[in-house]
């Protein structure tokens, strides 16, 4: 049964008829408990979801969707190992990473738990020793210069997590993030770095991805050229993979692999070994606190009622104003330089799982899913696009994140970056009226001739929405709860929606499609005809290398 047939969701099609025309402004006048009856705080997280366009009913009816679309089985059927990735016929158990008690967890009558743990300890050992100096170079150098090689899943999370928990970093440790097979990348990396003092992490779930690979090669090649010997591989390489086959393939010795299972999905495997980068840079407690804060959320997820449910209460929000009010795309807008990878991040996670068209089962659905993420620094993005956003044509959901502490900023600098936040999110919501601004105009002394003439562009129609996420601190723990909050919101909507969160079939024909390029680029023939287009894209290509050798010709 498709979800437009529902009898929530055609209630709620007839309340938002109502709804629409209601100014958020009007709701605050009538209602002086809004602000606190629509506020969530879970451990280090607090949501003000008060600057929504909706009202009691509207999240009744929202949770009776959730209801009518068995979202509570849902639930339990992820955490419990049901092979819910239908498409790839896989349990979705990145909550078993995380898990801070002891009952088992059945994956194909296994529990998986042990092996779990087995991994982690020996993350905890590695880490510990690269960064206590017992973990020594060929030449018996101390490890300064971490580079972890990866791509999407296997780039993003850990990238972002070290970025914004970089208060907490080893002193003596850099780490580096590459994942553009553009050369440049890696090479303006090993620039700066020594083969002596590196550690090479090459990151890849399924140890397939051209990318990766193809830097890792590269790496290999810089290492070699300066140690001579493969046998001094062992350390200064090591893999975070599911595929021990093609990493011993690659000639990395099994002994430096961390294994991690295809029931992690990639863009949710930062608390597997391929968190091993996060390990390193911020130190084991730091990653227990990070799956501890994850777990809280989980427990949170599992054991709330959706009227208290933060990851639900989002992602309802998110399904009324995709499905009710057309809004294509969701911005993410953290307040808080140490966030400033969070958009990418969470664009992966959301727009990887949610970017489907098909149902599970298998027909083409007749309403919009996952929207657009988008997002950057929000305090940057105030002076870039949010003209748009105030005064523009589309509705834009936004998420402003930030956080509480201004400890650890230069004196004045917090308040002006919280000012900011609040004071946007205050202008989306209640705008300014065309009275008011011609008054403004008038009080300043202009003629009322200009000021009627320079009205219509200065008036904010308002009623925007946004959620405000606000951290006590930026901390491993809040991290942690940060992202799990994320990941279940991603699923709850993929729940309503039908559509498997867990699968990325999308991405599969433009890697077909460039591996036969690439040997027509590289002077072979064509495998399949391209289209004229393609076709005159390559022969472009090859006119102006005309004469240049490929690396492997010279
Ligand atoms: O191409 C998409 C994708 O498969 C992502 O889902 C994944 O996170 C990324 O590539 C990297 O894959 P791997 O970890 O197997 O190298």
């Amino acid at each position: 049964m498709s979800l437009t047939t529902l009898n929530a969701f055609k209630a709620l099609h007839a309340h938002f008829r109502n709804l629409e025309q209601v100014h958020m402004k009007d709701m605050f006048a009538r209602d002086p408990e809004r602000a606190t009856r629509y506020f969530l705080k879970v451990g280090n997280l607090s949501l003000d979801y008060s600057k929504n366009r909706i009202d009691d009913e509207t999240l009744k009816l929202l949770r009776d969707l959730a209801q009518e679309c068995a979202l509570e089985r849902k639930i339990e059927a992820m955490f419990s190992g049901e092979k819910i990735n239908a498409t790839e016929g896989r349990a979705v158990l990145h909550t078993a990473l995380r898990k801070q008690t002891q009952e088992p967890v059945m994956v194909e009558g296994q529990d998986v738990m042990p092996k779990v743990r087995e991994v982690l300890t020996r993350m905890a050992d590695f880490s510990d020793a690269v960064r206590c100096g017992r973990w020594l170079g060929y030449t018996n150098q101390i490890i300064t210069d971490v580079v972890n090689i990866g791509i999407g899943g296997s780039d993003l999370g850990a990238l972002m997590v070290c970025k914004a928990l970089k208060h907490y970093a080893h002193p003596r440790l850099n780490m580096y993030f590459v994942s553009n097979v553009d050369g440049i990348q890696i090479q303006s990396v090993l620039d700066k770095i020594h083969p002596e003092t590196t550690l090479f992490i090459v990151a890849s779930k399924t140890f397939s991805t051209q990318e990766t690979l193809t830097n890792a090669l590269s790496a290999r090649a810089w290492f070699l050229a300066h140690a001579h010997d493969t046998r001094h591989i062992a350390k200064h390489f090591v893999a975070l993979s599911t595929n021990k086959q093609a990493v011993q393939d690659f000639g990395i010795d099994t002994a430096n692999m961390f294994e991690f299972w295809s029931w992690v999905g990639g863009r949710y495997s930062l608390w597997s070994a391929i968190g091993l980068s996060i390990m390193i840079y911020l130190g084991k407690e730091n990653f227990q606190a990070l799956l501890q804060g994850a777990f809280e959320m989980d427990i949170h997820f599992r054991s709330t009622p959706f009227e208290h449910n933060m990851p639900v209460i989002l992602a309802l929000l998110g399904i009324w104003y995709v499905n009710f009010f057309d809004a294509g795309s969701h911005l993410i807008a953290p307040y808080d330089q140490y966030l400033r990878y969070f958009p990418r991040f969470i664009q992966q996670l959301d727009m990887e799982s949610n970017g489907k068209r098909t149902t599970l089962g298998g027909e083409v659905v007749d309403y919009d899913t996952g929207p657009i993420i988008w997002g950057d620094i929000g305090i940057n993005s105030q002076h870039a696009f949010f003209q748009l956003l105030h005064q523009g044509t589309h509705l834009t959901p936004i998420d402003f994140i930030a956080s509480l502490s201004k400890e650890g900023n230069l004196p004045g600098h917090h308040e002006i970056l919280l000012s900011n936040v609040f004071a946007q999110a205050e202008a989306f919501m209640k705008g300014k009226g065309y009275h008011e601004v011609l008054n403004q105009m008038l009080e300043k002394g202009m003629s009322l001739e200009r000021a009627r003439a320079l009205a219509p562009h200065r008036v904010f129609s308002g009623n925007r929405p946004s959620n405000m996420l606000l951290l006590d601190a930026i901390t491993p723990k809040s991290i942690g709860s940060l992202v799990a909050l994320y990941e279940h919101k991603i699923f709850v909507q993929g729940a309503i929606w039908d559509i498997n969160s867990f699968d990325q079939w999308g991405v599969e024909l433009g890697k077909e499609l460039a591996k036969d390029i690439l040997v027509q680029l590289r002077e072979g023939s064509a495998q399949n005809p391209h289209d004229s287009s393609t076709q005159h894209l390559i022969n472009l290509y090859k006119i102006y290398n005309k004469g240049v050798l490929h690396a492997d010709q010279e």
